[in-house]
């Protein structure tokens, strides 16, 4: 319907913004390719949807350089960016029926009528509303809506759509549905997309890559198996997913201290305060009678089912410490039993953050 030659990339140089004297984003270097999926997240204020308006046009960068494909745009205006916005309120002409919502646009283009007719049609089916075509806004579900205020957006052919939490209004079966349907969406069309979510397992699941934004930076951008396996810094670990973060010291020599244990590393890291992340389903009940260097000893003190697996809330030495099994491995597993856990060197990872000791220049 759209090729993928009409869909170009996005690229922000050095992007900062500010609001009186604090700034809402800043130093944000980024290229989003034409085609690609891309996803921001972060903490609520962190800049996300400042970094879309200012793609869009809405907002005037202070400092560097958006461009859209090769072009500059700092200087052009919203409509001329040719830019799409999905927003979390679906703000749906509430008096047109949602033919005449998709088609607004192509109207206003002075498209022909065989033109609007068509691509209305083919937009509407594309979403899954066809049957639909007659009713108001009023008589659909969020979830409907959201699909009608994402068939309008397209309708238009941007070159880039940008979509600022368009699931966080929709419970959670149906935003699991549609988010898969904008990935399918957006894989058809070849359209260039950047993604606000504050939902980070959203973000993984559909994104070609993921932007974690910390007080108006970027704190990491990667895929999402990169950002998961190997966060850059301990508000990443945090952020992104379920961690133990273990609080100790690095020996400089491959070892990792930590309450009385020295874990084995993968790799030696510098000598020094850190913190070691292990994700709870990366430890495992140690078979009887093995001793080994990364054995943990807990008492189980909580265990909740999650479907797949179940998650238990251990302790060590005053400690907690989570951790997930498959359940047919937890399904002896009882309140109040202590227990061995091992995990991998390579299943664990060093991080000391830096970042932590910058002084606060934003927000
Ligand atoms: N028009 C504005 N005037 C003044 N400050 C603003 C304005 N818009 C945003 N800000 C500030 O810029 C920072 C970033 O806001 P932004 O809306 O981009 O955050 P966000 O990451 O989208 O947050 P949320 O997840 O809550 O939507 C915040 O500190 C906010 O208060
Ligand atoms: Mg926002």
């Amino acid at each position: 319907m759209m090729g993928p030659e009409r869909s170009v990339g996005v690229a922000l140089e050095g992007i900062g913004k500010r609001y009186g004297s604090a700034w809402a984003v800043r130093d944000i270097s980024l290229s989003v390719g034409a085609g690609e999926f891309l996803s921001i997240v972060g903490p609520s204020g962190c800049g996300k949807t400042t970094l879309l308006r200012l793609v869009a046009g809405f907002v005037r960068p202070d400092e560097g350089t958006v461009r859209l494909g090769e072009q500059p745009v700092n200087d052009v205006p919203v409509r001329e960016r040719r830019v799409g916005l999905v927003f979390q309120n679906y703000a749906l002409f509430p008096n047109m029926t949602l033919y005449e919502n998709v088609a607004f646009g192509l109207k206003a283009q002075n498209r022909s009528a065989t033109e609007v007719r068509r691509r209305t049609s083919d937009l509407l089916e594309m979403v899954g509303m066809a049957d639909r075509a007659q009713s108001y806004p009023r008589q659909l579900s969020g979830g409907q809506q959201q699909r009608i205020a994402l068939a309008r957006a397209l309708a238009v052919e941007p070159r880039v759509l940008l979509l600022d939490e368009p699931l966080s209004a929709l419970d959670a079966k149906v935003r699991n549905s549609l988010r898969f349907e904008i990935k399918r969406i957006q894989r058809d069309s070849g359209i260039t997309m950047i993604y606000v979510t504050h939902d980070q397992e959203e973000a993984l699941s559909i994104s070609d890559r993921v932007a974690l934004m910390r007080k108006g930076a970027l704190e990491q951008v990667g895929t999402p198996i990169e950002l998961y396996s190997d966060p850059c810094s301990l508000f990443a670990a945090d952020f992104i997913g379920v961690s133990n973060l273990l609080k100790g010291e690095s020996d400089g020599e491959g070892g990792f201290l930590w309450k009385g244990h020295r874990f084995i590393l993968e790799t030696p890291v510098e000598r020094g305060p850190a913190s070691l992340m292990i994700r709870p389903e990366r430890l495992f009940l140690a078979p009887e009678g093995v001793a080994g260097a990364n054995v943990i000893e807990a008492l189980v003190q909580g265990r909740v089912f999650l479907g797949p697996i179940t998650r238990f809330s251990c302790n060590v030495e005053g400690e907690p410490l989570l951790l997930d099994l498959l359940n047919v491995a937890g399904a002896g597993l009882k309140v109040g039993e202590r227990v061995r856990l091992h995990f991998e060197p390579s299943d664990s990872c060093v991080l000391q953050d830096l970042k932590e000791t910058v002084p606060e220049g934003v927000n």
